[in-house]
């Protein structure tokens, strides 16, 4: 609204006289650290909120699956008059942070974090409250159904219960995803608005990503000895970028939660958490689905959770790094591939530790590949950090620009950072060794005899690095150029 607009009398009547009415100058920024400031407001007014304490006013905050919490948790202790200690705008941020909603568009109750994920705080929260109260029993002894196994609170809260009830959604309706998606916020500086990359179930990427963080957190604290630390200080230290002492990093999620993770435990978590629901809702969540056939459906399920969220690496999505579009057409690859060419960026030459840093060299290479290069799109299909993540480049469909004469036949991945002399980091280096190719493999993308190689095997150039081209070959698949490897000669 630019100048000369008369005001309304009326309106600037009721502005005055009921601020509630007055529209919020902007909608709240969902960045973590916006949560983070309120807790550690709280912390500050009432010196006695031990961690337990605030995450049970958290828990209060929620409304669903209030009955599951009660009958995990128990009750909250005393009650705190919230609004006494709170503004109105910062308990209102609080109470749609913690409510969780996918649909139809965007996703709320989630906050963007430091390190360029997005995470659901009510099942983080809850992870924290059930970690600290930890406790494996049969809530339903007594009554009839037994229940697969004796429910672990921690893991019911966090992932067991949401993943349960993606897979009875799926089999009712078999066209719709499995799990996730993953989505992306409308700005990464000031985050208002999430919005799914695809159609939602009720195991998105962020309520999996807070759920596996609850898990972690709520697992390490309820080992605990020491006295315990604030929320708000294990949060920041958690999902920081400076390195702690205490706690993992929410960036190696997924490996700290697959060092705990077993398959069947884990299904039968599944199976009671689900049936436990079932039991507080009349009968209204399996729908008296027979139990065995609701096994089969989870045993599948936690299959493809194993593959999608413990195995393949975390990739940072186009959209979440600010790529500019693709120009032209893109030429669609035929998968699955044979091979996997292995790049450093050598320019930019460090190594990149921030999300910030990483999705900045990003732009920077797509900017260089598109108007100096004059490529249609940065040239590799993925880049790794040393934040802990992959970035998207032409992803795993298109055909890229990195091996001149190689691009239809494989994947080019690149390292940022100049590897002449020294290697990448060792979680840079698993991921794509491991969590990338066996990602690949099970993904149907490239075939399970895969090979790999380095750029400098198909053109005159340095490239990976002398460090990294030396690291390369002692990689089981590596293969030298008109040569192909023993292992695949005896399998052909
Ligand atoms: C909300 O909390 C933040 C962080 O503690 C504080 O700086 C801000 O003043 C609060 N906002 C309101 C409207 O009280
Ligand atoms: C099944 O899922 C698809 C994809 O999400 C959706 O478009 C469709 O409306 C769903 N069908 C029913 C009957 O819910
Ligand atoms: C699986 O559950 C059983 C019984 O609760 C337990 O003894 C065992 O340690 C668990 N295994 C793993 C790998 O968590
Ligand atoms: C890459 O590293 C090598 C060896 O450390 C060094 O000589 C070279 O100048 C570096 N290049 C760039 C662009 O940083």
């Amino acid at each position: 609204m630019v100048g000369g607009i008369g005001i309304p009398w009326g309106f600037l009547f009721l502005w005055v006289l009921y601020p509630q009415l007055r529209p919020i100058n902007a909608t709240p920024v969902y960045h973590l650290d916006n949560l983070l400031s309120i807790i550690e407001e709280l912390e500050d007014q009432d010196p006695t909120l031990t961690i337990l304490k605030v995450a049970e006013i958290l828990r209060d905050l929620q409304t669903s699956d209030q009955d599951l919490r009660r009958l995990l948790l128990g009750e909250t202790s005393v009650p705190v008059v919230l609004p006494r200690l709170l503004s109105h705008t910062n308990l209102s941020f609080l109470e749609e942070v913690l409510n969780h909603q996918a649909g139809p568009l965007t996703e709320t109750g989630v906050v963007l974090t430091p390190d360029g994920t997005t995470v659901a705080v009510g099942n983080l929260v809850a992870g924290i409250e059930a970690g600290l109260k930890r406790e494996v029993s049969q809530p339903l002894s007594g009554v009839s159904r037994d229940l697969s196994a004796p429910v672990d609170n921690l893991c019911a809260l966090t992932l067991a219960k949401d993943l349960g009830l993606a897979f009875l959604s799926h089999h009712m309706n078999k066209s719709q995803e499995l799990l996730g998606p993953d989505g992306c916020w409308d700005s990464v500086d000031s985050p208002h608005v999430f919005t799914g990359s695809g159609p939602w179930t009720p195991a998105t990427s962020a309520l999996i990503n807070g759920g596996m963080d609850g898990f972690i957190l709520g697992d390490l604290l309820s080992q605990f000895q020491a006295p315990l630390p604030k929320l708000s200080s294990v949060l920041r230290d958690y999902y920081g970028q400076v390195p702690s002492l205490l706690l993992p990093k929410a960036s190696s999620r997924r490996k700290n939660f697959e060092a705990t993770f077993d398959l069947g435990n884990f299904t039968s978590q599944v199976l009671s958490a689900v049936s436990l629901l079932d039991h507080l809702r009349n009968n209204l969540v399996l729908h008296q689905l027979n139990l065995n056939t609701f096994r089969k459906i989870s045993e599948q399920g936690v299959k493809q959770f194993y593959h999608s969220y413990l195995e393949c690496p975390a990739i940072i999505p186009r959209c979440m790094w600010a790529a500019r579009p693709f120009r032209g057409e893109p030429v669609e690859l035929a998968l699955p591939l044979r091979y996997v060419y292995i790049h450093h960026t050598f320019e930019p030459s460090r190594p990149c530790t921030s999300f910030q840093e990483c999705a900045a060299d990003m732009r920077s290479m797509q900017r260089f590949h598109q108007d100096e290069r004059q490529w249609n799109d940065i040239g590799y299909n993925f880049v790794a950090g040393s934040d802990g993540y992959l970035y998207e480049g032409r992803g795993w469909h298109w055909v890229g620009a990195h091996t001149k004469g190689q691009n239809f036949k494989g994947y080019g991945v690149s390292f940022i950072g100049n590897y002449t002399s020294e290697l990448p980091d060792e979680a840079a280096l698993q991921l794509v060794k491991e969590n990338f190719m066996k990602c690949a493999v099970s993904g149907k993308k490239i075939v399970s005899d895969y090979a790999i190689q380095g750029h400098r095997q198909h053109r005159e150039t340095t490239c990976p690095g002398e460090a990294l081209f030396n690291e390369i070959r002692s990689w089981e698949a590596f293969e030298e150029v008109g040569v192909t490897r023993a292992t695949v000669e005896t399998q052909a």
